[in-house]
């Protein structure tokens, strides 16, 4: 009740700045010279710290202030009102060390050492009464963001139906029966906020309702970390809900999009009311089209509503055409997100009215409903908005909430409480994270993030579910730049990117680059090879977190490779068939570091292409990946520089494979004869000026990004003259050209070795 109250006096607060700005501008000059009056900036510093101003001193400005990693500051932002910051800066402030709520709550047990007060850095650890067993973290340590590390420490006998579910540090609880039906509830020390479920019910099931609260300081965020793993788990959950949902229709042979239950809804609201600025409405879109993003790996074809919010909705995608049974095509969804005009927003449209873009969904909620009520309630809806402030505006979203859960709950709440999850997600310093925690759902799992700013929501989801180590998900990537020591590597980017040496029996040695395209095997150039190197002799080094270097069981080159073929034929050196695969002794670990590329026309690259005709045909693959006159691709150095080129296809490709007559020592006078149809050219100044391939990149993948996922079609063969003279990246001049072995020509070969069902690895599932 009184939060309401707190709510809507900030909402006049509000509407009344934005009326004082529209309506007295043109009647009293006094009264606008009062809006429009500068603030001061005296006593603004923070000592330790530092601050941001939006607009200056000018009437709106937001101040947000920083602290370093375990320091915040006691005020987090003020903004410019009528000539005077809210809140007064009375005084100069400083950083505060980051506390940790207390862990004496703990019961059974003792906790060491006591303290008045528990600071960042400090360790604790839990002792249970003889008797009594230790579940939960017997040590913990204070973490920069005012969380203890691990999970709570409960001592238990576990005599009752559910088990004891603790109190957590910083917090109270009522209730110490266990049994079906029993609550427990909690409450949080004075200056803490409780987040998560404040009443808890011991289920049948022999399971809690709802998810353990925790009790923060108003300063604690969560970390990119954090949301990964707490908000991907949760839709995890609910992706493999509907992934089951839909084999299940597959078995039985209800093939057609339309006729399926069980589908899954997503709803997604963003804020771009007043006080998201330009930068941060831009990383929201980011962080939305990565979520987007992940999702689309999992089998299940989502319906989205999505919608950018400020007084009022508007809507970019509307699920009511796809609930229809039109498909959604996720690439348009991505283009309609990039195409809103941040600029031609309405700056005065700064109300935050979280009540009604909730009410829109209600809305199209009820329409899917009436349409097919038996589908309806099949169906699954998650629910996620990303916010920067609280609801200003309209009436209190908690009305919003109740509604659309009671529409999905019917008067089954208990049986249908899983069909929905809203998740929350407050962004920078002016979040209530209490009032956040009001409007998600009460099912198992974190429902409320308060994050620092939205470079870590976009680093949270594509963190999320990366993690998970799936193994069918080709050319998969972080395509943000990892902040660590060794960031010029990035080894997150090209997770595929193997380097492999190779000694030679008369004692020189070759350094080529490779591709990782199963977890068995390497794709690289033949001529990496000599006649009689032997597997011990090849290292092949991949980025992954245990063991960098991998044993190599053996090498083969495409049976067709022979360098001296056509030597009477004016051609010293012939390159056609330039590949070969290295096999590994063992699977490499799939990781965020260590990932297959896609190649063309297998399953995985289909589903990486969202191509889900499962008649598809490697054409239509080659039609997708090189169809236009000058096609965008990249190779990358051995030092993880990307270079970007033009795949030269149709009548360029003819010019582009001409000067493979300029190469030393060649007197053939037709080009194609030099240049095979196996190629793929690169290289020249038209229509752009192209990298050039280097010593040490041969072998390398030629690759495309499609969908965000990296698609090789070419293995970096031979060029017409090295001008990179020991540089690593280069400008092509006009005649300097790259050829590439065209991985659609080699197919036979590529399916024999790693589409082989008879071996001790997994294979790939090649397309016709
Ligand atoms: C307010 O501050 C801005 C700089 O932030 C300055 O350009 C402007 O002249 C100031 N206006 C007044 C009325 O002092
Ligand atoms: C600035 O802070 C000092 C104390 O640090 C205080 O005495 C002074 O009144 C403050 N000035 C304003 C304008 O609030
Ligand atoms: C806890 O942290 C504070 C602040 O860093 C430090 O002064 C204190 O010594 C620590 N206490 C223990 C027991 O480590
Ligand atoms: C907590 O952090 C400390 C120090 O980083 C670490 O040693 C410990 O294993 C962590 N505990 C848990 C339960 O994660
Ligand atoms: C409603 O959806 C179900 C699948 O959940 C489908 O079997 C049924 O044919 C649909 N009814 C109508 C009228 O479209
Ligand atoms: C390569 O081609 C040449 C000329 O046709 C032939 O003499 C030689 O045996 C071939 N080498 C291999 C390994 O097949």
């Amino acid at each position: 009740m009184s939060l309401f109250g707190r709510l809507s006096t900030m909402g006049q607060t509000s509407i009344l700045t934005l009326l004082t700005a529209v309506a007295f501008s043109c009647i009293t000059t006094g009264v606008l010279s009062l809006a429009r009056r500068n603030c001061s900036d005296i006593n603004l510093t923070l000592r330790g710290g530092d601050y941001t101003l939006s607009q200056g001193l000018e009437p709106g400005s937001l101040l947000v202030y920083s602290c370093p990693d375990g320091y915040y500051p006691p005020v987090k932002s003020r903004r410019c009102l009528y000539g005077r910051w809210q809140p007064t800066p009375s005084r100069i402030e400083k950083c505060k060390l980051v506390r940790c709520p207390d862990p004496n709550a703990f019961e059974q047990g003792s906790v060491t050492p006591y303290q008045e007060r528990y600071y960042v850095g400090n360790t604790t650890t839990y002792e249970c009464f003889s008797d009594y067993k230790l579940y939960g973290s017997a040590t913990r340590v204070c973490k920069n963001n005012g969380k203890w590390n691990g999970t709570t420490p409960i001592c238990s006998r576990n005599t009752d139906h559910c088990p004891d579910p603790g109190i957590p540090a910083g917090a109270r609880r009522d209730g110490h029966i266990f049994n079906i039906g029993d609550k427990v509830t909690y409450r949080c020390a004075d200056a803490l906020i409780l987040v998560g479920s404040q009443e808890r019910t011991c289920k049948e099931s022999g399971q809690w309702t709802g998810t353990q609260p925790e009790c923060h300081f108003r300063y604690t965020y969560d970390t990119p970390e954090e949301v990964a793993e707490a908000f991907g788990s949760g839709l995890q959950n609910s992706l493999k809900i509907a992934e089951q949902n839909e084999a299940q229709n597959h078995q039985e042979g209800k093939m057609i999009r339309t006729d399926k239950g069980g589908t899954l809804n997503i709803y997604i609201a963003i804020d771009v009311s007043e006080s998201i600025v330009k930068e941060d409405f831009e990383k929201s879109i980011e962080a939305t089209k990565s979520l987007i993003e992940k999702i689309s790996y999992f089998e299940v074809t989502p319906n989205y509503d999505i919608a950018l919010f400020a007084t009022k909705p508007t809507f970019i995608v509307e699920i009511y055409h796809a609930w229809r049974g039109n498909e959604q095509n996720l690439a348009e969804v991505i283009e309609k997100l990039d195409a809103f005009d941040f600029e031609g927003k309405d700056d005065k449209d700064t109300g935050t009215n979280i009540g009604a873009v909730l009410d829109k969904f209600h809305e199209h909620m009820s329409l899917m409903k009436t349409q097919n009520s038996t589908k309806f309630l099949e169906s699954q809806h998650v629910i996620v908005m990303f916010t920067d402030g609280e609801a200003n505006m309209g009436r209190d979203p908690k009305f919003a909430v109740k509604k659309i859960k009671d529409f999905v709950y019917g008067d089954k709440k208990e049986e249908r409480m899983e069909k929905l999850d809203i998740y929350m997600f407050g962004v920078g310093p002016e979040v209530e994270k209490q009032v956040l925690n009001e409007y998600v759902t009460e099912n198992a799992g974190q429902h409320t993030f308060v994050m620092k700013e939205m470079t870590g929501l976009h680093e949270a989801f594509e963190k999320m579910i990366d993690e998970s180590g799936s193994t069918d998900l080709c050319g998969l990537h972080r395509d943000y730049t990892h902040k660590d020591k060794d960031s010029k590597r990035e080894p997150f980017k090209f997770p595929w990117l193997a380097e492999i040496s190779v000694t030679h029996e008369d004692g020189t040695f070759s350094k080529c680059v490779g591709s990782l395209v199963s977890p068995r095997f390497i794709l690289t150039a033949a001529h990496c090879f000599k006649f009689g190197d032997t597997s011990s002799r090849i290292t092949v080094t991949l980025e992954d977190e245990k063991s960098r270097t991998q044993k190599v069981k053996r090498h083969i080159p495409h049976p067709e490779y022979n360098t001296t073929r056509m030597k009477t034929e004016g051609i010293p050196e012939f390159y056609d068939y330039d590949v070969a695969l290295i096999e590994l002794k063992a699977d490499v670990k799939i990781s965020p570091k260590a990932r297959p590329i896609c190649i063309p026309c297998t399953t995985q690259t289909s589903g990486a292409l969202r191509i889900s005709d499962p008649n598809v045909k490697c054409k239509d693959h080659e039609k997708l990946l090189l169809n236009n006159e000058y096609e965008d691709a990249h190779i990358m150095s051995p030092a993880r520089e990307m270079k970007n080129l033009k795949i030269k296809l149709g009548a360029s490709r003819d010019a582009c494979i001409e000067d493979a007559k300029r190469a030393k020592g060649v007197t053939a006078k037709d080009a194609k004869k030099i240049v095979t149809g196996n190629f793929l050219c690169t290289g020249g100044i038209n229509p752009v000026t192209d990298d050039v391939a280097c010593k040490g990149d041969s072998g390398g993948a030629l690759f495309t990004e499609k969908n965000r996922r990296s698609v090789q079609v070419g293995v970096v063969s031979w060029g017409v003259e090295d001008i990179c003279l020991g540089r690593t990246r280069v400008n092509s001049k006009e005649h300097t050209r790259d050829f590439h072995i065209n991985l659609f020509k080699v197919q036979p070969f590529l399916k024999q070795h790693l589409g082989d069902t008879t071996q001790d690895y997994a294979p790939l599932t090649f397309i016709d």
